[in-house]
């Protein structure tokens, strides 16, 4: 008998011993919490776990909690089924690496991937089997806090980091002790709801599910991810929990999915919420009928699903395909053979020490430097006395960002103590001025003096890790608190004295600041960069690196403007300054602040001779783009190059912009080399009339550049044939 009929028969054979309560068991999962004794479980008792009725368990960290409760199950339990350990690992356990959006900057496979797969040693050594990872919703409006935990504005982006990810944290096996079984997540559309509220409506359309929300989707089950968990809100009045269309019939039907599907937390029981459910019973009854295989925190199987089995709304069939997905998990995991092949091996002080220069050095490459104006930066090596200022100048605890609950944050590595580390000749004073959030004026007129004092000021601002996140959107995104009114004190004092400002900026989202850009000599985008963030910012301010990462969301100039984001379509009425009917407002312009991809370097890159062969494709063929760049600037960078297409004509208006592509190059000063980017055809494929995937003949604009600002990119046209 070959391993897996054997494996299936196993299951099989364990399902048929089951109660309908231990069925029920391994379709629930519940959280934990810590007491003086212990871990303790939300709203239940070890005894469950003795007794089979929970099989899974989150939010439970230590490699000896993790064995404690382990233990009831594999030595306790009547049927001895080890219980799938979660969490949300979202961009690392302990070390932590840079937000996923900040990461999504890097514009890098193998930096992606390396994180998630660091990420998944240090959680699967504490015993963790499942991370509740990626992310994946495209998000076009920075209001939604939730922006921080995802890939950005970009469904081939995010499509790109979704594969990188899932190979990450999966490895090269389920089974193997430092593999993590990876969750897509939040399917579909969440990215979109109203107004940027959390947990809002949303309502897309099937064309642009197709073309926005679902790719990253795709690309994560083409990758092999092991579970998906349906968004907590609704598409269209269906909560995608209660969402048959989408989770059976698409997830499970068109798209082959056989994983586990793992609601969130305390969905199914919201679903008395959404008014589509009157009680447990009739909202187990709609989650397990649209496939909701584990129930996470609403209790609702356990209580709902007797009921509605005996008023012949499910059917025990129903329930045991879900939990024979349950056990075919835990057994790819490797569960059944050994349960504490996790958390058997504590990691090494050296890997532990290599993982945060690892994270130092991913930390460098998330960072988009925004602007630099008269190379202010690098900092000049001649520097003496430098001023590190702003509420965030020394904020240690704040550099993790969201979902971090893990991690020590008294080893995060604040800017001061960055700094501080890097340049132990320069005299560098502290100034915090204001709080993040607070109105107390009394410590301005000290910060401003510090200041003055300087050769040059760093001033760090942003929002708290707090702002972003889950349950954190905000409806202005300007500075928080009293940050904007002191740095405009700094600026105006800087400039009467004539010493640069350095803004490193710190957010989980694009902010909307303006006036900043203004009066700034440079802008460093540092996001949340995790543990090492101080010396990774150090590293790009002292020049030891060049920044080289890019914008992964556009920044609006004003609330007004979102969603604002590159991949529009075009309007019948294109802007025109001199028709008045026109596509656009009449106090801002169209474009954003600062576009999708941008961000500088130390070097200065010039572009030429774009060439794309061969002119005519058909949907089989490959494209071979090549674009020559000379680092004509006085600095060693790597320069990051996209690939775009616009599909001029074509039975569906296109937008004006897709991503397709993009490729690194390292240049030293002087120096030149050609940059190579492949394209399959099929890639310029689309949701046809009737939203079947068509290949029109046509033509088709290649374009490549620095950014999405269109203005900056070179262009070809080919010509697609059937
Ligand atoms: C979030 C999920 C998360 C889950 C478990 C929910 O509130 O929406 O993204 O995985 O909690 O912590």
């Amino acid at each position: 008998m070959n391993a897996k009929v054997d494996r299936m028969t196993r299951i099989e054979s364990l399902i048929s011993e089951m109660t309908l309560s231990e069925k029920l068991g391994q379709l629930t999962m519940t959280a934990c919490g810590y007491a003086v004794t212990g871990p303790t479980i939300a709203g239940d008792s070890t005894e469950a776990i003795k007794a089979g009725t929970i099989g899974s368990l989150l939010n439970l960290v230590g490699a000896d909690h993790i064995r404690q409760m382990q233990d009831l199950a594999v030595a306790h339990s009547r049927l001895k089924i080890p219980l799938l350990i979660a969490l949300d690992v979202i961009h690392g356990l302990r070390t932590i690496f840079p937000i996923p959006l900040a990461e999504a900057a890097m514009f890098d496979r193998e930096g992606w991937e390396r994180t998630a797969r660091e990420a998944a040693h240090e959680a699967a050594a504490d015993g963790i089997a499942l991370t509740f990872a990626p992310m994946l919703d495209v998000a076009r409006d920075p209001r939604w806090g939730r922006i921080a935990e995802g890939p950005g504005e970009d469904p081939w982006l995010a499509s790109e980091i979704a594969r990188a990810k899932v190979r990450g944290f999966q490895g090269a096996q389920l089974s193997d002790r430092d593999a993590l079984a990876a969750c897509a997540k939040h399917y579909c559309g969440y990215g979109a709801v109203t107004a940027g509220r959390d947990y809002a409506s949303t309502d897309v359309s099937e064309r642009t599910l197709q073309e926005v929300h679902l790719p990253a989707f795709r690309a994560a089950l083409e990758a092999g991810v092991a579970s998906v968990m349906p968004a907590f809100t609704d598409l269209a009045g269906i909560p995608m929990t209660a969402n048959r269309a989408l989770l059976r019939e698409r997830l499970r039907g068109q798209y082959g999915f056989d994983g586990v599907i793992i609601s969130d937390y305390n969905a199914i029981g919201e679903l008395l919420r959404h008014g589509v459910a009157a009680d447990l019973t009739e909202a187990a009854t709609l989650a397990l009928n649209a496939g909701v295989d584990i129930d996470m925190m609403s209790n609702a199987y356990r209580t709902g699903l007797p009921a509605a089995l005996e008023r012949g709304w499910v059917q025990i069939a129903q329930i045991d395909q879900a939990v024979h997905r349950v056990l075919t998990l835990k057994t790819r995991l490797g569960l059944f053979d050994d349960p504490y092949r996790r958390g058997s091996v504590p990691e090494s002080v050296a890997a532990l020490s290599e993982r945060r220069r690892f994270a130092r050095q991913i930390g460098a490459r998330s960072v988009v430097m925004l602007q630099n104006v008269r190379a202010t930066l690098p900092l000049p090596g001649s520097i003496q006395r430098l001023c590190v200022a702003g509420p965030l100048a020394d904020a240690a605890a704040e550099m993790g960002g969201c979902w971090c609950p893990a991690a020590r944050t008294d080893t995060h590595v604040s800017v001061l103590q960055g700094l501080r580390a890097a340049l132990p000749e320069v005299a560098i004073s502290h100034a915090p001025g204001v709080a993040i959030n607070g109105d107390d004026r009394s410590q301005i007129e000290a910060a401003l003096e510090q200041c003055e004092r300087a050769e040059a000021i760093v001033l760090c601002l942003g929002e708290a890790a707090s702002m972003s996140g889950e349950a954190a959107s905000r409806s202005d995104l300007d500075l928080p608190g009293l940050q904007r009114g002191f740095a405009q004190a700094v600026f105006e004092s800087a400039s009467t004295h004539d010493i640069p400002v350095i803004v490193v900026l710190f957010s989980g989202r694009p902010l909307i600041v303006p006036w900043l850009f203004e009066r700034a000599d440079a802008v460093l985008a540092a996001w949340f960069l995790g543990t090492e963030a101080g010396n990774a910012i150090a590293d790009l301010l002292t020049g030891a690196q060049s920044p080289s990462a890019r914008s992964p969301v556009s920044w609006p100039r004003s609330m007004g403007q979102v969603p604002v984001f590159f991949a529009q379509r075009p309007s019948g009425r294109p802007a025109s300054a001199n028709d008045h009917y026109t596509s656009k407002y009449l106090d801002a312009p169209n474009e954003p602040l600062i576009n999708f991809g941008h961000g500088l370097t130390y070097g200065q890159f010039r572009y030429s001779n774009l060439r794309v062969a061969p002119e005519a494709v058909r949907e089989s063929d490959t494209l071979g783009i090549e674009v020559d760049l000379a680092n004509v600037g006085s600095h060693e960078a790597e320069e990051t190059v996209f690939l775009f297409a616009h599909d001029k004509l074509a039975s569906v208006s296109r937008p004006l912009l897709e991503l397709k592509g993009f490729r690194r190059i390292h240049l030293h000063p002087g120096q030149s080399g050609t940059v190579r980017l492949s394209m399959p055809a099929s890639e310029l494929c689309f949701p046809g009339v009737d939203l079947e995937r068509v290949f029109e003949p046509g033509e088709v604009e290649i374009l490549v550049g620095p950014s999405a600002e269109r203005t900056r990119l070179l262009a070809q046209t080919i010509v697609l044939k059937t």
